[in-house]
């Protein structure tokens, strides 16, 4: 089996990524949001979190401040032991390229460059080359070898975020974060999304932290952590899609009584 983090000098027990009392607030004075209030949670290695919520509790917030997108107002956030705060510019862009994989709702595919490009692109920036048998690992594992010539417009949604999952892993990143990766799929996409996202956990040792509203797409995790008005509230491990649903409506049911 491959290893996915053959350059991380990190040691193993360490987490991919931790937050420790991470706040976030946006604007200032009357308009200040806190939209994470002193957070704290582990990633770890090699396994596939699912982070549910109401809108609005927060959670694209903690995968753009996990993924040094969007500096923390207090607090830390930490990528594989590394403060994120700690970087200057050039070594946060160079920690992202190198240990970040991000997928977004929206695909963010260039639509000029083919599907093989778009998934080149991140290691072409960084001035990388990709190798040969990774890339090869990882376009048979998104299952895109038929399509690899084809541009964005050419391609359906689920393939599309295909790409976009091809791409974040091709760099060997230290952990991926998907922001509703399959909140613009229809439903059969979606499930082949996921199905990859898991696949990249079990069969490549990848760690994948997945934000979704569904508690189908969430029993895929091997842990849902739950936040709620910018806190972590509950945590599940070995999640089935009726476990998630129970606790959602016992969150909504709490909502209403208070
Ligand atoms: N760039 C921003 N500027 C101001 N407020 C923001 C910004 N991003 C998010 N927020 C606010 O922070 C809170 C959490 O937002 P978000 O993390 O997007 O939640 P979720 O992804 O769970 O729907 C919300 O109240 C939202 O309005
Ligand atoms: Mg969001």
């Amino acid at each position: 089996m491959p290893t996915a983090f053959p350059s991380s000098g990190t040691p193993s027990t360490e987490p991919a990524a931790r937050a420790s009392g991470l706040t976030k607030t946006y604007g200032k004075g009357e308009t200040r949001v806190t939209a994470l209030d002193a957070v704290s949670v582990e990633f770890a290695r090699g396994r596939f979190t699912a982070v549910m919520g109401p809108s609005g509790s927060g959670k694209s917030t903690l995968m753009h401040c996990m993924a040094g997108l969007d500096p923390v107002t207090s607090g830390s956030a930490r990528i594989g032991g590394v403060e994120l705060s700690s970087l200057n510019d050039r070594r946060l862009t160079e920690l992202r390229r190198e240990k970040v994989g991000f997928v977004f709702q929206g695909f963010n595919l260039l639509s000029t460059l083919t599907a093989l490009e778009n998934i080149l692109l991140p290691l072409r920036l960084a001035g990388r080359r990709p190798e040969a048998a990774w890339l090869d690992t990882v376009i048979a594992t998104v299952g895109l070898a038929g399509r690899l010539a084809h541009r964005p417009s050419q391609l359906s949604g689920g393939q599309q975020q295909r790409v976009a999952v091809a791409r974040a892993l091709l760099a060997r990143p230290e952990i991926v974060f998907a922001d509703e990766p399959t909140g613009n799929l229809d439903s059969r996409s979606g499930a082949e999304v996921l199905g990859f996202l898991r696949e990249s956990v079990r069969e490549l040792g990848q760690t994948v932290v997945m934000v979704t509203h569904d508690p189908v797409a969430a029993a895929h995790a091997d842990r849902v952590v739950f936040l709620a008005d910018g806190r972590l509230v509950d945590e599940l491990r070995e999640p089935t899609a009726d476990a998630v649903l129970d606790r959602m409506l016992a969150f909504e049911a709490r909502g209403r009584a208070s």
